[in-house]
């Protein structure tokens, strides 16, 4: 990033970026530079920002267009509300530990990339942090570039070149089959997607696979689920692995084609609240060239 100071996150990817206002970025022309980092890092920390919410979504319109999954529950004129990863109810109190929203939270701990079962997947999600626990809820990332790039062949030649099936549901079925039936987990038809995402800026491969993800083109359901946790696990161990412990004004941003990430659990009895805004990839980030037909 020109004339800013940086530190890596970890040695394979990620860096922080100092003394960078990403409020300055929205109105000074300074986004190419950010984007190219992006690009080439795939992870970017920002620190002691501050973003309200229509500059959240105005840095997020900088990567493209903003998702939107509840556009089909929306009224005629009702505007778009930036999501949030939260257990604090709107009358302030704090869901239960065992209730369908606390257990969807859950579903975010396991390793996945955004929107992978959505007809357009996520490129990015721009996370800010609002309310934190006092110990615990770090968020995790695992670049699944530098995990390709070092995959042993024997590993690599039982995915390379095979399509993998993702659905909604099937990450909330791993956390609960009640949870899973809910309909919002069921709006979209299942998606396939090449197994390696090629970066069309720097050429750079990154295994995409997820929590959503459940069959594997030419293997049986059981085979196919068991090299999906093989892939999963490979990718994630500790030396691809980036764990963020937020303070309040933390920024991260990531790129979906290239990271796997989850949350880690807290004291559910006390408030942790990011706002997320995920934007979806274009044909231009990769998408057309990633789809396969169903
Ligand atoms: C997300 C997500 C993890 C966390 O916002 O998409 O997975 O730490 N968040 O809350
Ligand atoms: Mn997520």
């Amino acid at each position: 990033m020109n004339g800013y100071e940086t530190r890596p996150l970890t040695d394979q990817f990620g860096i922080e970026i100092k003394d960078l206002q990403l409020k300055d970025v929205v109105a000074n022309g300074l986004f190419p530079d950010l984007r190219a980092a992006f690009e080439e890092h795939s992870a970017l920390l920002l620190r002691d920002q501050d973003l309200d919410n229509p500059t959240h979504i105005a840095l997020a319109q900088l990567f493209g267009e903003i998702e939107d999954r509840k556009a089909d529950e929306r009224k005629p004129g009702e505007a778009f509300e930036v999501p949030e990863v939260s257990n604090i109810r709107p009358d302030g109190s704090l869901t239960d530990q065992m209730d369908l929203h606390t257990l969807n939270l859950q579903s975010n701990m396991l390793w996945h990339s955004d929107s992978t079962f959505l007809p357009r997947p996520a490129l990015t999600n721009i996370l800010i942090a609002r309310v934190l626990p006092s110990r615990g809820g770090n968020t995790e990332l695992a670049s699944t570039r530098a995990a390709w790039r070092e995959m042993p062949a024997a590993l690599k030649s039982r995915i390379e070149g095979r399509g993998i099936w993702h659905r909604y549901a099937q990450s909330r079925a791993r956390i609960s089959e009640e949870l899973a039936k809910l309909p919002m987990f069921h709006k979209w038809p299942d998606q396939h997607w090449k197994s390696v995402w090629h970066n069309p800026v720097n050429g750079e491969e990154a295994l995409y696979v997820a929590s959503h993800s459940f069959a594997v083109d030419g293997y049986d359901k059981e085979d196919g689920a068991a090299l999906i946790d093989d892939l999963i696990e490979f990718c994630t161990q500790e030396r691809y692995v980036y764990s963020h412990k937020w303070r309040v004004g933390d920024v991260l941003i990531w790129d979906q084609r290239a990271v796997l990430h989850r949350g880690t659990p807290w004291p559910y009895d006390e408030p942790r609240k990011l706002t997320s805004i995920c934007v979806s990839a274009s044909d231009e980030d990769g998408v057309a060239d990633m789809r396969l037909s169903n």
